[in-house]
């Protein structure tokens, strides 16, 4: 997603309810992260492909101190995000990188969070071996990705179900995700390889999967 057009399509649309959904699930899932106690003032989270970084501003919004550390090897992705965060007033707490994954990171990480960028990777244990890596001992994890649908026929109709109007490039990106997607049982496969097979890996919907755990 390095053209200017799809970062543009992208940070146009509207993923307000499913980012809202990602940053409740974190909550749900971890929520001793909230109150981060004595180590709130220096607690740092990382969120790797953060594409315009609503979701670290929504982490922000929910927990009081945390600082965000976005990620994304897109500089025309980065540049939306470094709009939204001045806008939304958290430039003080919300850092963005211009990295291409696997990169060097200022980790370890108090935690480490990642939506939709797995299907993106040609390599998917660049994803794994990252959150190995960065992830400080008991640091929660959330990774949410789409899962690949049966057939070519079935993302067709996913994509007719749940981008009805939406801009085609959108439309055209959302079909080659689902194509490039894993199943449940291969990022289960790519846990183990990288040593993060404690990791639970859920579908929580038709189309998307949902992998947490701690390091
Ligand atoms: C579908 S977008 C998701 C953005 C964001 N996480 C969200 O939920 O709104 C995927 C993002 O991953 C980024 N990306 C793809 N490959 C990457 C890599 N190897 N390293 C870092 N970012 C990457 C893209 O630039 C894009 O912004």
């Amino acid at each position: 997603m390095d053209g200017q057009e799809q970062s543009d399509a992208y940070a146009f649309a509207d993923f307000a309810a499913p980012n809202a959904a990602f940053v409740e699930r974190f909550l749900q899932l971890f929520p001793a992260f909230c109150c981060l106690g004595k180590r709130a003032e220096s607690a740092v989270a990382v969120d790797l492909g953060c594409g315009p970084a609503d979701i670290p501003i929504r982490l922000c919004r929910a927990v009081p101190r945390l600082r965000v550390l976005g990620v994304d090897a897109s500089a025309a992705m980065i540049g939306h995000a470094q709009r939204a965060v001045r806008a939304a007033g958290l430039g003080e707490r919300v850092t963005l990188r211009e990295a291409y994954l696997p990169a060097e990171l200022p980790g370890p990480f108090d935690a480490v969070v990642s939506n939709s960028l797995l299907h993106h990777l040609p390599d998917p244990s660049v994803l794994w071996d990252t959150i190995a890596s960065q992830a400080a001992p008991g640091a929660p994890i959330l990774v949410i990705d789409l899962f690949r649908p049966d057939s070519q026929d079935a993302a067709r109709g996913i994509v007719e179900e749940y981008a009805t109007g939406e801009p085609e490039v959108l439309r055209h990106d959302f079909f080659h995700s689902l194509c490039a997607a894993f199943t449940p049982e291969e990022v289960t496969g790519q846990l183990a390889a990288a040593g993060l097979a404690h990791l639970e890996v859920h579908a929580i919907s038709d189309r998307h999967l949902a992998v947490w755990g701690t390091r």
